[in-house]
This record gives structure tokens, C-alpha cells and sequence, in this order.
């Protein structure tokens, strides 16, 4: 059987509720598997929590609970989200499962016997809030930072295990090289690149001084180290290392998507891991960039964090998720805003797409009994639709395939663009006016056409509406139960069925 594609997301840290970077990078991971099982393939979706490490637990004791209520109790919020979002993940891993602590005690063992694990002592500064242990180098930049921009960082001393990560400093230089594909976007590569020649420290992989993680296997008194421990979440969640046969139809993973600021756990400490323990290395880790808010900072004390929840509620989910991957190209910072949200609803949605689904319908409706009619011949302008419509195809196919969509979705949306020109030009109102049923079919049909196509390809990112436009055009099957190549067979939207104008799709919003 050929090879699932495997995509994930961070596992998120359970001491607190999600916000819109949680709620990002899931959908963009959502978008990506809908995709590509459009394209027909098998795929596998990872999502999942962090539950383990220092901060979970100061964050339980200081609401006087145990951490393990803590991870019990947030979780849910984190599970929730798939409902609400629309999110299709294949599982969910939660790092305090049983199926992980073995993995992670496995992964550990293996590295211990390649030779890349001893014991010393850690001494220097931790970012807790970060869960990463501070450099010389980081240090020097963090004091070069004004008082109130310093993360909070605590002296440690204790006995720790240590990773040879300076072992694998060649090595995976060796493979950013013959992998430029390893870290997208490619000015992203270029910093991981220099962080790694600029030299690797050997990595504590343990901690001795609280408790709440997975114990080093044969040392009880050191836990270890929670990147390590969720790092492994990617492996655990295919079956590592007990379900070989699930193992091999989906690792590596094709693309583990991360924030921007947890890039270099996932493109250096990550990689090297695996290749200590002999596992083949994911083949991309794509970064994407944060969002601000009305252009701040998110944060608790600002006050400005805003609930994936909240958005839902007020502009449902399609828009949030059309909203975030339209906005700005993936990879680069953004700002969110209601404003800007109204303006993409009353722009693409309410002008651009519901205008050209709801007047069409609308016209077969009155014209031809709520039938999709028979096209006549072709003229040169009608062929010209389908035309474009196959060419578009492919560069929407090139831009998702290269994560781009922005880019995808401007492709899309100048399509529609194209379409409702040609609405307007053909003028259906006048050919029925002047009683020319045989053209005003052929153009009614080749629109619906073009909304076929135009369907499935927002299927992706908008999933409610795609089904919502989908059953109006009168299909009975699921739009899941299509795929890629039947948007390029035109004409699959067939004659006959019968069509529904039915509401507005995207009500346009005042904005005041
Ligand atoms: N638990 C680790 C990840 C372990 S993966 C093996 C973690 N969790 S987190 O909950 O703090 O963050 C998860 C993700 O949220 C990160 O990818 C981070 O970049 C993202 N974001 C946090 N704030 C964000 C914005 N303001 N904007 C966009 N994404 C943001 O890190």
C-alpha cells in the first residue's frame, strides 16, 4: 500500500484555554489534509496536547489542583475545537497517555544506546514559559533586551543527562544541504542553517528538580526533559514502537507545521534525536509566522487574547478559516481584527462567491424549473470558462502543494473574478427576455460548471459552505466522495439536477 501523507501540529501546552495561534495552525493542517485527500490521498492528522514539564505543573499548583486535573480539565477545550472548527484530525494524542510513555522510553533507550546519552550536572538559566534552556548566546541577547521585553528566565543547578547533540552539528548541516526542502519557507532554512554552524552545545535532556514528566528509563529520580518527551508525539501517534505496520504506512511525516518561535526544536534538536535513535527524519518542517491584534502583542496582560470560540460564535467557521489563510501569506506575521474580517465577508465571500452562486441558482431556478439545463454548442467565450477553469486547476494544485494559500485562494478568487464577468457579458436576463432558450441554456450550464469546479477547490478551506453550494447544485453524494479529477472532467455538474437558490451564503456585515 503506498504511503499515507502524514501532517501535524504542535501539541499545545494544557495550562491555558486556546487562543487564535492554537486555532491557526490547526485549521492551516486541516486545510492541508483536506487537500490532499481531494488530490486522492490517504492522509493521517495529528493533533494533540502537551501535558508534561515545569510549567503545567507550577500552573496546577497555583490553582491548587494536581497537574494531571489541570491537563484533564483544559484538554477538553483543545478537543472541543476540532467540532468546532471543522477539523477532520485522525487522532488525538494527549503526552500522558500510556502509548507515549512507552515511545518515549523507547526513543530514549535507543539514544542511550547509540552512545549519545551521559550524565553531568546543568548549570545556567531557564526559560520556563518557554520550557528551553538558555545558551551563553541567548543569554547575552535576552539582557540586551529592555527590562520589560525579557522573558523570565531561573538559574538552575542540577544533575541532568545530556543529549551529544554537538555529535550531529556536520550531520545535519550535511542534510539541510542535500534536503533544502527540510525547512520551508526558505528564509527560514537560512536561519536554522546559521544557528547550527554558529555551533551545537551538547542538550539537557532531564530534570531533577520537580517531577511531573516521564522518568528516565533506570534513573527514576530524573524526568525527562519535556521537548524531548513531546517531540516524540509525532512518532507515538503512528504506532511507534509497537505497531510497525501503522508505523510504516505513515512516517516520516510529510509535514510537521510550527509557530515561527518553535522552529528550532523541530528543524535541529528534533531531527538529531531521530537520526541518534536511527529513524528516518520527517521531510518538511514548515514555520509560520504569529498574529497580533488590532497591532499588539497577544497577550494575558494586555488582555487582548482572543477566543477561537468567540470568533466562531460571532462569524462562524468558515469565515475564521477562510479569514486566517487569505489574510496573509503563510509564513509571515499578520494582524487580526474584526474589520478586517468584514472586509474579507463583504469583498471575496458576499460579492465574489455568493454573489456568483446565489444568481446563477437564482436564474436557473426562474429559466428552467430549478433544473440544470442542456448546454447547446459551445462558443468560443464558454469554452474559454472551461478553459481557464483547467489552467487555474493546476496552479492551485502547484500553490497548496507548496503550502502557499494565499496564493491558492487569490487563484481561486480571480477565477471567480472571470466567471462573474462572464455572467455579466453573456447577460442570461436578456437572452431569456429575447426567448434564445438554446443560448441562455448553454451559459446557465457552463456557469454551473464553473461553480463545480470552484466548489470543490473552496471545499478545502471552507468545508460548510462547499457542502451548503454543493447539495444546491443539486448532488446528492458527499463532496468528500470527489476528488481533484472530477473538477477537470467538465460537465460533471449534470444536466437535470435540480438546483436551490436558497439563503445567502455570506450575509454581508455592516461595518461600523
Ligand atoms: N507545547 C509546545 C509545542 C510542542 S510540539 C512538539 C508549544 N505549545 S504552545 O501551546 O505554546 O504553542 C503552540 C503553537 O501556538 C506554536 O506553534 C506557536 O507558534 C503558536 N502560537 C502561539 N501564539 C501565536 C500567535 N500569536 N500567532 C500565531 N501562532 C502562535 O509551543
Amino acid at each position: 500500500m503506498s504511503k499515507s501523507f502524514y501532517i501535524t501540529t504542535p501539541i499545545y501546552y494544557v495550562n491555558d484555554v486556546p487562543h487564535i495561534g492554537h486555532a491557526y495552525t490547526t485549521i492551516a493542517a486541516d486545510v492541508i489534509a483536506r487537500f490532499k485527500r481531494l488530490q486522492g490521498n490517504r492522509v493521517f492528522f495529528l493533533t494533540g496536547t502537551d501535558e508534561h514539564g515545569q510549567k503545567i505543573e507550577r500552573t496546577a499548583e497555583a490553582n491548587g489542583e494536581t497537574p494531571i486535573e489541570l491537563a484533564d480539565r483544559v484538554v477538553k477545550r483543545f478537543q472541543n475545537l476540532s467540532n468546532a472548527l471543522n477539523i477532520t484530525n485522525d487522532d488525538f494524542i494527549r503526552t500522558t497517555e500510556e502509548r507515549h510513555k512507552i515511545s518515549v522510553e523507547e526513543i530514549f533507550r535507543r539514544v542511550e544506546k547509540a552512545g549519545d546519552i551521559y550524565l553531568s550536572e546543568y548549570e545556567g538559566w531557564y526559560d520556563v514559559r518557554n520550557e528551553a534552556f538558555i545558551t551563553e548566546t541567548q543569554l547575552e541577547e535576552i539582557l540586551a533586551l529592555p527590562e520589560d521585553k525579557r522573558p523570565i528566565i531561573e538559574k538552575v543547578k542540577e544533575e541532568s543527562y545530556f543529549f551529544r547533540l554537538s555529535k550531529y552539528q556536520e550531520p545535519l548541516l550535511e542534510h539541510y544541504k542535500n534536503h533544502p526542502e527540510f525547512v520551508k519557507p526558505r528564509y527560514r532554512l537560512n536561519e536554522v542553517v546559521s544557528f547550527v554552524e554558529s555551533g551545537l552545545r551538547d542538550l539537557s535532556i532531564s530534570r531533577t528538580t520537580f517531577t511531573w514528566g516521564i522518568p528516565v528509563p533506570g534513573n527514576p529520580e530524573h524526568v525527562i526533559y519535556v521537548w524531548f518527551d513531546a517531540l516524540t508525539n509525532y512518532i507515538t501517534g503512528v504506532g511507534f514502537p509497537n505497531h510497525q505496520e501503522m508505523f510504516n504506512q505513515n512516517w516520516p511525516a510529510d509535514v510537521h507545521l510550527v509557530g515561527k518561535d518553535i522552529l528550532r526544536f523541530h528543524a535541529v534538536y528534533w531531527p538529531a534525536f531521530l537520526m541518534s535513535a536511527g529513524i528516518e527524519l520527517p521531510k518538511t518542517v514548515f514555520a509560520h509566522g504569529w498574529w497580533t491584534v488590532e497591532g499588539e502583542k497577544m497577550s494575558k496582560s494586555v488582555g487582548n487574547v482572543v477566543d477561537p470560540y468567540q470568533v466562531v460564535e460571532e462569524f462562524g467557521a468558515d469565515v475564521f478559516r477562510f479569514f486566517l489563510l487569505r489574510e496573509i501569506p503563510f509564513g509571515q506575521d499578520g494582524d487580526f481584527s474584526k474589520s478586517a474580517i468584514v472586509a474579507r465577508v463583504n469583498g471575496e465571500l458576499a460579492n465574489g462567491l455568493g454573489n456568483l452562486v446565489s444568481r446563477t441558482l437564482g436564474m436557473i431556478e426562474k429559466y428552467f424549473d430549478a433544473k440544470i439545463p442542456k448546454p447547446g454548442s459551445l462558443e468560443l467565450e464558454d469554452s474559454d470558462v472551461r478553459d481557464k477553469a483547467l489552467a487555474m486547476i493546476d496552479v492551485f494544485e502547484k500553490e497548496m502543494d507548496e503550502i502557499a494559500f494565499h496564493k491558492a485562494l487569490v487563484t481561486l478568487w480571480d477565477y471567480i473574478s472571470d466567471v462573474n464577468k462572464y455572467v455579466d457579458e453573456s447577460a442570461p436576463w436578456t437572452l431569456a427576455k429575447e426567448n434564445n432558450e438554446d443560448r441562455l441554456g448553454t451559459v446557465l450550464w457552463t456557469i454551473a460548471q464553473a461553480i463545480g469546479v470552484v466548489t470543490l477547490l473552496v471545499y478545502p478551506f471552507m468545508p460548510e459552505s462547499a457542502e451548503k453550494i454543493w447539495s444546491r447544485l443539486g448532488f446528492s453524494e458527499p463532496i468528500s466522495s470527489k476528488t481533484l479529477d472530477n473538477a477537470k472532467d467538465w460537465g460533471f455538474v449534470k444536466s437535470g439536477q435540480s438546483v436551490e437558490k436558497g439563503q445567502s451564503l455570506f450575509p454581508r456585515f455592516d461595518d461600523k
